[in-house]
């Protein structure tokens, strides 16, 4: 018999009346801003997966390239019997992770966690028949409530990884706090195995995120679609378009939604009602591109040390393993 696949830890996530305090706050504010984690309902991951796939999205297949060389060097260092994955979409290129291990170990517990519930019990139901000696449990909620969840349900011997560059999708500020909860997570001698997009040049990134196919630009304008169901808007996806640009100063492209027309949006179930002027825009994502020796040096301060730290042949992207 199959345990249950998913712990759920905010029943209220899925409801239309949570939240959306960030929602009226960006919406109120001169230039708009919106949180990326509105990219992901069902559709959107479902979009996200198909990014993942894009000739120009590079991405996804360098950190898979990195994972399918040094998977067993990984398994070999850290020695777990807990894995826990932030933000585990489709689990996909995590399978030749549990590959490894299941090599090297008879039990293994592999805790995805995501905020997208259709695409993580689909996902754990299929690795549960994949990998049947070990133990697969999803846990559905934000980073942070799986971070909280985490403190009090400890086990032995954790790794807890976070790929896909995900941490560039944070500001500065958010990157820190997030750093200091998984600190705070992990005890001595626990491991952080962290993927990391790095610093290339402009014409390689901007393709990556304004692609041919225009994926992420129907990813883009989902945000608007999910925010009409959740919050009873009335966002007209026609008058918007995508735009990705990349921002030296700052080293990150910032992905954004241009009003093509001025007019005004109602979101019913906020109370909110906000103008829109033609060109003006919603900063929807940033996704920051970093230097992998800063990054250690950032690590550390946490009180996570490098142990090792893998790239491609190009230096697109890195990894890095670090120790508590
Ligand atoms: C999830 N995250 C790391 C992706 C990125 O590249 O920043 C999200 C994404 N946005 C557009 N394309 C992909």
């Amino acid at each position: 018999m199959i345990a249950q696949p998913l712990t759920i830890l905010d029943h209220h996530y899925q409801e239309l009346n949570n939240g959306g305090e960030d929602v009226i706050q960006g919406l109120s504010q001169n230039p708009k801003i919106l949180s990326p984690k509105y990219f992901y309902d069902d559709p959107g991951s479902q979009l996200f997966e198909k990014i993942c796939e894009l000739p120009e999205y590079y991405p996804t297949r360098t950190e898979a390239w990195i994972l399918q060389q040094y998977a067993d060097e990984i398994a070999e260092i850290t020695n777990c019997c807990e894995l826990i994955e932030l933000g585990s979409g489709s689990s996909t290129k995590t399978q030749v992770l549990l590959d490894a291990y299941q090599k090297i170990a008879t039990s293994c517990r592999y805790l995805p966690i995501d905020v997208s519930g259709g695409i993580l019990k689909t996902s754990v139901l299929q690795l549960q028949k994949k990998y049947p000696d070990f133990s697969i449990h999803g846990l559905l909620g934000t980073y942070e409530q799986a971070l909280v969840h985490l403190q009090s349900n400890y086990l032995q011997s954790r790794m807890l990884f976070f790929l896909g560059s995900s941490l560039g999708n944070f500001n500065p500020e958010e990157c820190d706090s997030f750093l200091n909860q998984v600190s705070r997570t992990l005890q001595t001698g626990d491991f952080f195995l962290l993927g990391i997009d790095l610093q290339k040049p402009q014409d390689i990134l901007e393709a990556a995120y304004n692609d041919s196919q225009e994926v992420t630009a129907a990813f883009n304008l989902n945000m608007l679609s999910h925010l009409n169901w959740r919050f009873q808007g009335n966002f007209d996806l026609n008058l918007f378009r995508h735009q990705a640009i990349y921002n030296h100063v700052d080293n990150q492209i910032e992905m954004y939604l241009h009003c093509m027309m001025s007019h005004c949006v109602s979101l019913e179930v906020l109370g909110l009602k906000v103008d829109f002027e033609a060109e003006e825009s919603i900063l929807t994502e940033i996704s920051r591109k970093f230097d992998l020796a800063t990054m250690q040096k950032q690590l550390q301060t946490k009180g996570l040390k490098t142990v090792k730290t893998w790239t491609d042949k190009k230096g697109w992207f890195g990894l890095i393993l670090s120790q508590v």
